[in-house]
């Protein structure tokens, strides 16, 4: 999804960015590996509120049922259907005794039904709805306040308030949250769990910024495979790639066909030795508020969904070809727009009360979420309570959308 803000005063400091932004990423690259211990505290640290936050507690893998509970109060608590669809002993669904019941173990055979095997590493190519970190600080409003605001309660990188897909996924597979590309060095030591090249504002094509494109993102995961050596062939592979990319090609090209190179690039991370591929069909777009609000965030733009409907439909098709041309069907589609839409018709566990308007928002036009003035002044608003938003920003879900987007997505395995 897209990353930088398009409105004409951005344009007009596009080019001051680009001239900018080498020499920031140099400093940035010596300064942040001047702070090693700063940066192991801090991935220990947010790994914990992490785990807090995805894993439920109550429902671990014998579930203790108290008085008054039925395996429908039980289930949604969970978020595990399981409950109800498989526990054969037990007849009438609303009828349970107080006691033990068999749930499905969130964590442990979650991997397993996505890809059929458990991946031990996750390598993440994409956008702004993966990105953890990567897009460099110059760029990048995400490291901004109020970015980062629930988690980990500062700006980190993440285009949201909190956490973000790829949080997510990671956690669905018993992985930790892969480190960004950005950070390899400094953190090293966190590399095993995998690692995340997403930027931000990236495209199969370029979009706006000199941010890597797909392609490029790509030859970063081979450099580190064959010039820094960081992984093995078996660790390979164990492990699991998530491609997400959700749009910003066609924000900036309107009507440019990303299917073909997106395929291409599907084959070459799985040819490269990645034993599975998930790749997430686009979301859609016309219902992100920047297309809402001339709705009045009361509906969404069909125009520009129906571009995603043909999209999603030559990228079903190119992965169903690929799958036939391989005996092991490496390649594994994650529906994003199925699972956003079932969230927006609040039939998912979470309801959001107008899924269309954003939570951040600039006060008066030119400004948006993050917008500052010259003297430091800040020009956006927050409501009160992202949890109950939908959108964090002009396009990017809240960690509470992720989370219910992420749960939608379960259902799909
Ligand atoms: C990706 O970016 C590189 C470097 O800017 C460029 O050479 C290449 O053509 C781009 N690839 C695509 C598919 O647009
Ligand atoms: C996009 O590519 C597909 C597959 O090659 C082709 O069938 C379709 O007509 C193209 N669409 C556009 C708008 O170029
Ligand atoms: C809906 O999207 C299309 C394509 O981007 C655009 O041309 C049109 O103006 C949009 N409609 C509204 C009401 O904004
Ligand atoms: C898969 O390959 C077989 C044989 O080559 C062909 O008959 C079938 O239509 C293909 N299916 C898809 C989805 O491409």
């Amino acid at each position: 999804m897209v990353g930088v803000s398009s409105s004409t005063a951005t344009a007009e400091k596009i080019s001051w960015y680009c001239a900018l932004f080498m020499a920031i990423m140099l400093v940035l690259s010596c300064c942040e590996s001047s702070s090693e211990g700063e940066f192991m505290v801090r991935m220990t640290q947010q790994q914990q509120q992490l785990r807090n936050i995805v894993v439920k507690k109550p429902c671990d893998e014998i579930y203790v049922v108290r008085e008054g509970e039925t395996l429908h109060t039980i289930s949604e608590k969970c978020g595990d259907p399981y409950i109800v669809e498989e526990n054969p002993h037990i007849h009438d669904p609303d009828d349970v005794f107080p006691g033990l019941l068999k749930t499905r173990g969130i964590r442990q055979v979650l991997g397993s039904d996505l890809f059929d095997f458990k991946p031990t590493k996750l390598f993440v190519f994409g956008d702004s709805y993966t990105d953890t970190g990567n897009t460099g600080k110059a760029l990048s409003y995400s490291w901004k306040p109020p970015y980062g605001r629930t988690f980990p309660g500062k700006p980190d990188g993440r285009f949201s308030d909190g956490l973000v897909l790829t949080d997510f996924l990671a956690e669905y597979l018993g992985i930790e949250t892969p480190i960004p590309y950005k950070f390899r060095r400094i953190g090293s030591k966190y590399c095993r769990r995998g690692m995340s090249f997403a930027y931000g504002g990236a495209g199969v094509f370029n979009t706006w910024f000199p941010l890597p494109n797909m392609t490029k993102q790509i030859n970063f995961f081979e450099q580190v495979l064959n010039k820094d050596r960081v992984y093995t062939q078996s660790d390979l592979h164990s492990s699991a790639a998530l491609v997400s990319l959700c749009g910003n090609d066609y924000f900036v090209y309107s009507l440019r066909n990303g299917s073909m190179q997106l395929t291409l690039n599907l084959k070459r991370i799985h040819g490269l030795g990645v034993r599975k591929v998930a790749v997430t069909l686009m979301q859609p777009i016309g219902c992100l508020p920047k297309s809402s609000a001339a709705y009045s965030y009361q509906k969404c733009n069909e125009t520009e969904n129906s571009y995603v409907k043909f999209h999603n439909h030559l990228l079903r098709q190119a992965v169903a070809e690929l799958n036939n041309q391989t005996m092991d069907s490496p390649f594994v589609i994650l529906d994003l727009n199925r699972a956003f839409e079932t969230v927006f018709a609040n039939k998912g566990s979470r309801k959001f009360e107008n899924p269309f308007k954003p939570c951040c928002v600039g006060i008066s036009k030119g400004y948006s979420c993050g917008s500052v003035d010259e003297r430091g002044m800040k020009k956006y608003r927050v409501c009160e309570n992202p949890g109950s938003a939908f959108f964090w920003d002009f396009g990017h879900p809240t960690q509470a959308a992720w989370h219910a987007v992420y749960l939608a997505l379960r259902e799909q395995f």
